[in-house]
């Protein structure tokens, strides 16, 4: 008898993909002795002791649910129904009684899944109704998050980056963003980062906003809204979600909202998310939800439990969510008053302008430094931030806020 041994593999043709940068980063920061370290990489909240913070409002929706009584069982394919209801009624507000059948929802693996499954039901949508056609291209501004190209092309999708910051005056280029959508081809989908735009900390006006909603409505472009830091930015969630209402109760356009709890609830691991898609009539959406269901179904089965009833109870109990409000001005209040003193302390120790640093909000700086510089700071002063300069505004404290802004003016100077 001959046995056939082969040495190939179906994985062969794997390519040696380099590990995500801010992961590595990450990794690279814990591996750092020095007491100095800074970690101004991942964007993750730290109280002013530089240690994670459960959320009071958190806390306590856990000793309810344990009172409860933690069970184990699975969640229905599309997640808890209550915390799909609640969120939905908390992004839109006082306009969701007039949409509200006109949504198809899903819990989801936090602000990624969301992404992720949005992708999926436009594609598979697509696919269906127009099966010879190429997907349409899905326009991301640039900068972005590192991850959504990757979650776009990865499904398939042409992604094409535009314009969205001048590194000149720092500020966001509002003409090129608006003749790139009056360019682009009708259905094409716009990645809107909701609020707190990640990296450069810069939103449109609502002025701004009103005139990117015309063109979209105009041109027939689908706007796909990545939410993961509504409440979180200024403090308050009505003022965050604005856009979104305006977008989807005023203007009426069909749209997604992918939803994140990470950074508002500080439930990073628990992967809590939520899909929003708003369609045009309840019987489309009734059809749009059966195939989210059928969707995740084949994905994920159905999705985590525990961070879901987290964010549940905080959403259905009026004083829990009251001290949930009051958690979301104490984590944007402490970050807020830390780029006010980065900001002071860059100005009283360097030479440099820095009222960019000032006009951004959210977790995020974006500081407008070199690569080398950067490099630089991790290297000899341990301060850790992503290679473009963004810094999480969240990982400074009064500890070491002054060492950051003496560290940045010494290397500023040193190398001009
Ligand atoms: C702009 C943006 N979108 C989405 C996410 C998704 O985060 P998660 O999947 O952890 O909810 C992040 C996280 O950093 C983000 O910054």
């Amino acid at each position: 008898m001959t046995t056939t041994t082969t040495s190939s593999s179906i994985f062969s043709s794997a390519p040696r993909i380099p590990p995500d940068a801010i992961f590595a980063l990450t990794a690279e920061y814990i591996a750092d002795p020095s007491p100095q370290k800074v970690n101004l990489g991942q964007g993750t909240y730290r109280d002013d002791k530089g240690q994670p913070w459960v959320l009071p409002s958190v806390r306590e929706s856990r000793r309810i649910i344990e009172e409860r009584g933690l069970l184990h069982e699975y969640l229905p394919i599309l997640g808890l129904k209550t915390f799909r209801e609640k969120t939905a009624e908390l992004v839109f507000g006082e306009g969701y009684g007039k949409i509200q059948d006109k949504l198809a929802t899903s819990q989801t693996l936090s602000g990624t899944g969301s992404l992720h499954l949005a992708g999926s039901i436009i594609k598979s949508c697509l696919l269906r109704s127009h099966p010879s056609h190429p997907l349409p291209t899905v326009y991301i501004p640039n900068p972005t998050w590192s991850n959504h190209h990757l979650v776009f092309s990865s499904l398939g999708f042409n992604t094409l980056s535009f314009p969205y910051y001048n590194p000149t005056t720092k500020s966001l280029n509002i003409p090129s963003y608006l003749s790139t959508l009056r360019a682009a081809a009708l259905g094409s989908i716009i990645i809107l980062h909701a609020c707190a735009h990640n990296p450069t900390g810069l939103d449109p006006s609502p002025e701004e906003w009103k005139e990117i909603g015309g063109i979209v409505k105009e041109r027939n472009l689908f706007p796909l809204f990545d939410a993961a830091y509504l409440g979180f930015n200024s403090g308050d969630y009505d003022k965050d979600a604005w856009p979104v209402r305006y977008f989807v109760s005023e203007l009426g356009v069909e749209s997604a909202v992918c939803l994140s709890f990470a950074k508002n609830m500080g439930l990073y691991g628990e992967r809590v998310g939520c899909l929003l898609l708003c369609t045009s009539t309840p019987e489309i959406a009734t059809n749009t939800q059966s195939v989210l269901e059928s969707l995740q179904r084949s994905e994920i089965s159905n999705p985590p439990a525990f961070g879901a009833k987290i964010a549940e109870t905080i959403l259905a109990n009026e004083k829990l969510r009251r001290l949930w409000f009051e958690d979301l001005r104490t984590m944007s209040g402490r970050i807020q008053e830390m780029r006010r003193v980065l900001f002071e302390g860059l100005g009283r120790y360097s030479s440099g302008n820095w009222d960019h640093l000032i006009r951004q909000s959210g977790m995020f700086g974006f500081l407008g430094l070199s690569r080398d510089i950067v490099r630089i700071l991790k290297d000899e002063y341990h301060i850790y931030m992503a290679e473009n300069s963004r810094v999480s505004i969240a990982g400074l404290n009064s500890g070491n806020v002054d060492y950051v802004a003496r560290s940045i003016a010494e290397v500023l100077a040193r190398e001009q």
